[in-house]
């Protein structure tokens, strides 16, 4: 099957640090795949890349066969990718539903201002309320997102990333400070995001949920991609186990 997404020879460099190094990934429609790697690997980098908000020294991007790599940050999300971030930053004082809405407008306006203008009309709200009830959140939708838990909060921002329309979604360890239930299920509901067609690449810390849900795992280790492919056979791959692992052991040992 063609790539969806097709991320070619990504070199980055900040001042000194090479924080990747030639690092390329193909991701397939319909795919789940998950990104795992040490602290400092290139994870999030590599995602900025893919949406434009780093700049590489050299890359090469196609989305759905397009050639993106000169396109801004607001083309390609219009085009098809949505990212998560792993800070997460909604519009605190703005209610769940709002939050949503703004992110389908924006999507479809392209001008913050006027969707912000937008913010009431109704077949965005819908949409909206749509994705929340997606994400199980629905019940919260007129509440501000000030005092909201972090579970909530997280899955906010998978619906505002869904409010995009995105061709893939990546997600940016959207499961990061959630407790063990909680990060279950929302692993599940991102699977179920999945099963429902979307593509998805997830960078995520929580090899538990990682290895319950994903269907494809690619290690990054100090910028560079050190394993791709099914997760049983990565994680068994001694180069993982070296470097992945091993920082792991060494960080539980200390
Ligand atoms: N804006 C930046 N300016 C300078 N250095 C940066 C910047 N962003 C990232 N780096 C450096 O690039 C390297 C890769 O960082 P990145 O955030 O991509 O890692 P990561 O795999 O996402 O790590 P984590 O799991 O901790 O989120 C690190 O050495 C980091 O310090
Ligand atoms: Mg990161």
């Amino acid at each position: 099957m063609k790539p969806l997404l097709e991320v070619k020879n990504v070199t980055v460099r900040f001042g000194g640090v090479l924080a990747l190094d030639d690092v390329s990934l193909e991701v397939r429609p319909g795919e789940f795949l998950s990104m795992i790697g040490p602290n400092g690997a290139g994870k999030t980098t590599l995602m900025r890349v893919v949406t434009g908000t780093v700049k590489p020294v050299s890359a090469r991007i196609r989305l759905d066969g397009r050639d993106i790599t000169m396109l801004p940050t607001h083309q390609r999300a219009r085009l098809g990718l949505a990212l998560t971030h792993q800070i997460v930053r909604p519009f605190r004082s703005m209610t769940l539903l709002d939050n949503v809405t703004l992110a389908a407008g924006h999507h479809r306006i392209g001008r913050v201002i006027r969707a912000l203008t937008a913010v009431d009309r109704s077949a965005e709200r819908e949409q909206a309320r749509k994705y929340l009830e997606l994400v199980g959140i629905a019940e919260a939708a007129e509440k501000s997102v000030l005092g909201r838990p972090l579970g909530v909060v997280k899955r906010l921002e998978v619906a505002r990333a869904l409010a995009l329309e995105p061709k893939v979604l990546l997600l940016d360890e959207p499961l990061a400070g959630l407790n063990t239930a909680e990060a279950a299920r929302l692993a599940d509901t991102v699977a179920e995001i999945n099963r429902g067609g979307l593509t998805v690449v997830m960078i995520e810390h929580n090899l538990g949920e990682v290895l319950r849900v994903s269907r494809r795992l690619a290690v990054l280790d100090n910028g560079r991609k050190i394993a791709d492919g099914d997760p049983g056979a990565v994680m068994r791959d001694p180069a993982v186990r070296a470097a992945y692992l091993g920082k792991e052991y060494q960080d539980a040992a200390a």
